[in-house]
């Protein structure tokens, strides 16, 4: 599903990744974790084809991204669910609007559509904001609206920059069951994170550990005892 070989990026002086090589087979799980700049968004951004391959080889959903032109992009979208760390949802659209464009591009007849739509936000429990206009949303509504639109027309990958980022513990909870269900199914899952308890819901994915822009381990997640504790009391 997704083949990176020697893959390094910069911007400008700066490398942001260094010589990354792996490889996730279809309905792999796959957790990228590391700490804020280790370079996350980066790859995934080369991966969803926002950036250019400059240095190294990748193959997405059979997409090679060394030769992917500006036109081939809507199609490897087609094929590759994204869910943005900035969300990038239409603001000045209702949520509906928002998750159904995925499947207008698609050209999927309107009966169908509508079920599609109305399935998965209600997945999300945005049922009662349908048809209300995505800047009235709260941040954790939106980024909901975005894990829909990105989940909706059934990508055989879905690629999430820290899906939830701005959710309690209780409905990161509920969002990664229904990550996980995806990935019963089939979906291969790359997403990116940094918190333990997003990790500890999937136990048997892999992680890639990023640091400075390096690939520094793939290993299974840590348990809570690794957990640094920060100002834990003994009584
Ligand atoms: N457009 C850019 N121009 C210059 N530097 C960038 C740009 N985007 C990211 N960086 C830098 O690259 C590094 C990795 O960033 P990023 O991939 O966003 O990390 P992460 O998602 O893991 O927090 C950071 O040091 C960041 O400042
Ligand atoms: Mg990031």
């Amino acid at each position: 599903m997704v083949n990176v070989e020697h893959l390094s990026y910069n911007f400008g002086a700066y490398w942001a990744l260094k010589d990354i090589s792996f490889s996730l087979d279809k309905g792999e799980f796959l957790f990228l974790t590391g700490h804020s700049g280790a370079g996350k968004t980066t790859l995934l951004r080369l991966l969803y084809g926002a950036l250019p391959m400059t240095r190294g080889r990748a193959s997405v959903a059979g997409f090679q991204l060394n030769a992917l032109k500006k036109r081939h992009i809507p199609q490897l979208r087609r094929k590759v669910g994204v869910v943005f760390q900035d969300f990038k949802i239409l603001l000045d659209r209702t949520v509906f609007d928002n998750v159904a464009m995925a499947l207008e591009v698609r050209g999927m007849p309107r009966t169908h559509l509508e079920r599609r739509v109305r399935a998965i936000i209600r997945a999300m429990g945005l049922e009662t904001k349908s048809y209300s206009i995505c800047e009235r949303l709260s941040g954790g509504e939106q980024q909901r609206v975005a894990i829909a639109r990105s989940m909706v027309a059934n990508p055989e990958l879905i690629l999430a920059d820290e899906p939830t980022g701005n959710l309690d513990i209780e409905l990161t909870m509920h969002l990664m069951e229904i990550f996980k269900q995806f990935n019963t199914y089939g979906t291969s899952v790359i997403m990116a994170t940094h918190s333990h308890k997003v990790l500890e819901c999937v136990p048997n994915a892999r992680i890639l550990h990023l640091h400075d822009g390096h690939l520094m381990d793939v290993s299974k997640p840590m348990t809570e005892n690794e957990e640094p504790i920060l100002g834990e009391v003994q009584s």
